[in-house]
């Protein structure tokens, strides 16, 4: 369908930035610099900076990112993880392809893991829980870190929604980024993030030398590139270096396109929130900050709602209308997540990116205040 109002508009966006991107393809191809080069480690020392993070190393995928950093842990045969129930089926799926267990626990209002749930899924045979911060705002860290320290589990951060939240740490004395707090943080750049590439790309960020020592072995079959030597049997899943160049181009805007991304979040708050059976992704935990990858609203009419916006030419996302759990050949256990449930039949994430105009917010805001008859 032609709509009038695209989810993202990756064109539009290398229109506002042509130059610069222009100016970094002029340079890795005229250097002929294509793999493991100076453009791909100076992203990954600007990431490590942004997100507060000692090292960063970049991979192909968030997927990549999620089944690399489960391998460092050494989770594998034999041990669970638990993950949320509502999330992209890569975080399930990377468990499973190490050949663990990952063990779903339900969601609470702000689509992020229900803390409070966590303890309840936990066996001997738990190594880890993957959290996972969706469209932008993280799950409860704090406590989280707090569990996992009790039951001495590895925490994986599936940070690949989130790029710049934050969260503030247990004393309160400053904000600690996502991806900074387990011993990775998960990254995806597919073009729809909020750090979106030119086709995929991922990362992930440590503090720890040990797991980015590993994982830039592994990325690249094995193999330690200074001396030759395998130190075990890898993967080629590095993040190319001209994909690299773009990101740091990017990555300097993120800053302000985040600021951008919540002026458009309260644009739609001040002329949406008195609509009752529409629910809005704002929340009062004053300790987080909501970055909006994505603004997804919870709609009491489902998928008459997201039908009516797309047939008044505005591009939404229902992610996901059915439970990744629930499609069969998946083959994982459904404990029936209510929340997960609920919130599956209703959600419909708005557009919100950095190159729609004022005029084009206020018709997505006319279209679902007209479908509420207001
Ligand atoms: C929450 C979450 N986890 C994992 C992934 C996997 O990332 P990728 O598509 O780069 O493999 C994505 C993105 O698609 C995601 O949204």
């Amino acid at each position: 369908m032609n709509y009038k109002i695209r989810f993202v508009n990756p064109s539009r966006n290398y229109q506002m930035i042509k130059d610069e991107i222009d100016a970094a393809y002029f340079e890795v191809m005229t250097k002929g610099d294509l793999i493991d080069r100076d453009q791909l480690k100076r992203f990954e020392e600007n990431l490590a900076t942004f997100v507060g993070t000692k090292y960063a190393v970049g991979l192909n995928s968030g997927y990549d990112a999620l089944h690399m950093s489960l391998r460092a842990a050494g989770i594998g045969r034999d041990d669970e993880v638990i993950i949320p129930a509502h999330t992209f089926v890569a975080t399930a799926s990377a468990v499973v392809n190490v050949g663990a267990k990952p063990v779903l626990v339900d969601v609470g209002k702000d689509f992020n893991i229900a803390s409070d749930l966590i303890e309840k899924a936990i066996t001997p045979k738990t190594r880890g829980i993957i959290p996972v911060h969706l469209s932008g705002y993280m799950a409860d860290m704090i406590r989280i870190m707090e569990i996992a320290g009790g039951y001495n589990l590895v925490v994986i951060e599936d940070a690949c929604q989130s790029l710049g939240s934050t969260m503030k740490n247990e004393d309160s004395t400053r904000l600690k980024g996502a991806g900074a707090w387990g011993v990775t943080g998960c990254w995806s750049f597919y073009p729809f993030k909020i750090l979106g590439g030119y086709g995929d790309g991922g990362a992930i960020t440590t503090n720890d030398p040990d797991v980015a020592l590993f994982a830039r072995r592994m990325r690249y079959n094995g193999e330690d590139r200074e001396t030759g030597e395998y130190h075990g049997h890898g993967f080629t899943c590095l993040l190319d270096n001209l994909q690299a160049a773009f990101l740091d181009v990017k990555l300097r805007y993120l800053p302000q396109w985040i600021i951008r991304r919540k002026e458009i979040a309260e644009r739609y708050r001040a002329e949406l929130s008195e609509i009752p059976d529409l629910l809005l992704p704002h929340y009062n935990d004053p300790r987080r900050d909501h970055v909006y990858q994505n603004y997804t609203v919870r709609s009491k009419q489902g998928n008459e709602f997201s039908e009516y916006l797309k047939t008044h030419g505005i591009e939404v996302l229902t992610q996901f209308r059915k439970p990744y759990y629930k499609h069969q050949a998946l083959n994982l256990e459904d404990q029936g997540f209510p929340e997960t449930e609920a919130l599956s039949r209703e959600v419909c994430s708005l557009p919100m990116n950095v190159e729609i105009t004022d005029e084009e917010v206020d018709y997505v805001i006319a279209t679902v205040r007209s479908f509420y008859g207001k």
